[in-house]
């Protein structure tokens, strides 16, 4: 009997060869022929959802990849795997992340398909993609969704989602009425694709493209442009020929491949979220990427993409003046340019065929004339955060880098949401915000809660920015002077859940420190007094909270690294 490859995954009934024989006719459904099912099958992972408006749009996406493994040779099939988008799911998406790459990687071990098509783009989808990629290790190639084009307000290009944020504020602080508001809210999101500035969508596609998981130039190409129907087109031709030439994510995302992906978010001043997610997919192949080494490529990384919500373009502008390969070029000597990609070649030829003009300089700077000498992420250590946190400078107001201030303390999001608006909130400009209890753990989930809102009788004051200080994420497309991911969380005993109000706090980010200003003394006893956390007594969210490592090592499930990799151990599950 012909039909299905031997190698090919099969249901188990006890009866390989019954297992053939049902598969076969079973098979015939798509119209064809059990011999075809020998040809390269292509699983393409569709993430389509009407609920992540992100991923709204990906069906002609899909059938422009299936269009490519045909004309190559292959067979294409698709299949759902779960979709987050980050506006429409409760408490954050970073939740289910973990959830997600579960799925994909189990998706594509259990079914019989030789290589796979992601198609990512809303900010944990792409990480979770390459996550479960990593784990399953058959030839995959990554393509998003894109990015949507600029929104515009009278005469001002609006971008999602940092003009989101810019507005709302302006609103709390009576700069704009509720008709502009609304005025503005219609052209925030004005096409399909994910947000448009650099934030962790737009972000993760660079870093995706930068450690040579996606074809070039295929994080910029806006959603609507027709440029990425052919991009996915040339996606569907290539995993065909990935799968002929056996070439699978772990010869691709190599310890050098990550060095480059970090490079190139630090270049273009990228979100803090991807310094979670490239240590988690590392952490898949057995590759650690201590923080330490992030803010060492930061210190020696230019940044020379001008895009918000650190500059002043989107990704639009950024796909015209090159995107990826352009800014790649630039940051060339810096990179280890031998590292293989899904072009089936190096990363040297992707480089090499750039072709850069000049009158996009004030979108991509050269090395040589950089925007920053250093790169967007930088590190902190101190007592507040033994094992780091992180900040992004040029997000931040240059005044606040380094700071001396008295600490207002919130337990939660909860208590942040109480009383940030009471006019007899006791805090001053020069004040210190801490959010507690808002990690992995914590939240739980560690939701983007990290840009505080600044309290209205400030705002009205004409304050726009304070340091703020939590163990939570916040969104790629925020800004001011947040500090965030501080390790451990408050759940997990960490320092940052003994503050208290009025406790002094310094920071200095030149000298990369984050201190608190209380005795060795005092903290013992206040830890003596500390109080863990109720959890989740049962479903996703107890296994996500009695399994998720800290921010610096990737918020992964510690039984998801590689068993030769596992240093991190938790408390076994009691058997009942
Ligand atoms: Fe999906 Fe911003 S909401 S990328």
């Amino acid at each position: 009997m012909t039909s299905q490859k031997d190698s090919k995954k099969l249901t188990s009934y006890g009866d390989s060869g019954f297992s053939k024989f049902i598969r076969q006719a079973f098979n015939r459904h798509l119209g064809f022929e059990p011999e075809d099912y020998d040809k390269p099958v292509i699983g393409i992972c569709n993430t389509k959802s009407e609920i992540n408006r992100c991923h709204t749009h990906v069906g002609p996406i899909v059938d422009a990849v299936k269009k490519g493994v045909l004309m190559a040779g292959g067979i294409p099939l698709e299949f759902p795997t779960i979709s987050l988008g980050e506006i429409n799911t409760s408490p954050t998406t970073m939740l289910y992340r973990n959830l997600a790459a579960m799925d994909t990687e189990e998706m594509i071990r259990a079914q019989p398909i030789d290589g796979v098509v992601l198609i990512g783009g809303c900010d944990k989808v792409t990480p979770s993609q390459l996550m479960g990629a990593a784990s399953a290790d058959i030839p995959s190639i990554l393509i998003t969704g894109g990015p949507m084009n600029n929104g515009e307000y009278q005469g001002r290009t609006l971008g999602a989602c940092s003009d989101c944020r810019f507005f709302w504020q302006e609103y709390r602080g009576g700069q704009i009425d509720e008709k502009s508001l609304g005025e503005i809210n219609a052209s925030l999101a004005p096409t399909a694709g994910h947000c448009m500035v650099m934030g962790s969508a737009s972000t993760m596609a660079v870093c995706a493209e930068a450690l040579g998981m996606m074809l070039p130039e295929g994080a910029a190409i806006p959603a609507t442009d027709n440029r990425r129907m052919k991009h996915a087109v040339d996606t569907g031709k290539k995993i065909v020929e990935l799968v002929e030439k056996e070439i699978t994510p772990s010869k691709i995302m190599t310890e050098k491949a990550f060095e480059n992906a970090i490079r190139a978010l630090m270049a273009v001043g990228g979100s803090t979220n991807a310094v979670i997610h490239l240590i988690a997919i590392a952490g898949r192949l057995g590759i650690k990427l201590p923080l330490g080494r992030f803010d060492e490529l930061s210190r020696t990384t230019p940044l020379i993409a001008n895009l918000r919500p650190a500059g002043e373009y989107q990704m639009e502008d950024f796909f015209k003046a090159g995107g990826t390969p352009a800014v790649l070029k630039e940051v060339k000597s810096s990179l280890h340019i031998d590292e293989l990609t899904v072009t089936g070649n190096t990363l040297r030829e992707t480089i090499d065929a750039v072709e850069f003009s000049e009158v996009y300089r004030p979108i991509i700077s050269s090395f040589d004339q950089p925007l920053h000498k250093e790169g967007g992420i930088a590190v902190l250590k101190g007592n507040l955060a033994p094992n780091g946190a992180v900040i992004k400078p040029k997000a931040a107001s240059p005044e606040l880098l380094k700071h001396r201030g008295r600490a207002v303390v919130f337990s939660s999001t909860v208590d942040l949401e109480k009383r940030i608006d009471d006019p007899d909130l006791d805090i001053q400009p020069d004040d210190i915000m801490v959010l507690q209890n808002t990690g992995p753990v914590g939240a739980p989930g560690m939701p983007e809660a990290g840009m505080l809102p600044i309290p209205p009788k400030l705002l009205k004051q004409g304050v726009r920015d304070m340091v703020r200080i939590s163990d939570a994420r916040m969104s790629g497309t925020a800004f001011g002077t947040v500090i965030l991911h501080v390790a451990p969380e408050a759940a997990a005993g960490g320092a940052i859940g003994l503050v208290k109000t009025g406790d002094i706090i310094e920071l200095d980010v030149e000298s990369r420190k984050l201190e608190l200003l209380v005795s060795d003394e005092e903290l013992d006893r206040r830890r003596d007094e500390w109080v863990a956390p109720v959890l989740a007594e049962r479903g996703y969210t107890k296994l996500f909270q009695q399994h998720v490592l800290q921010a610096d090592e990737g918020c992964d499930f510690d039984f998801l690294l590689p068993v030769k990799n596992k240093s991190q151990k938790k408390v076994p599950l009691k058997s009942n």
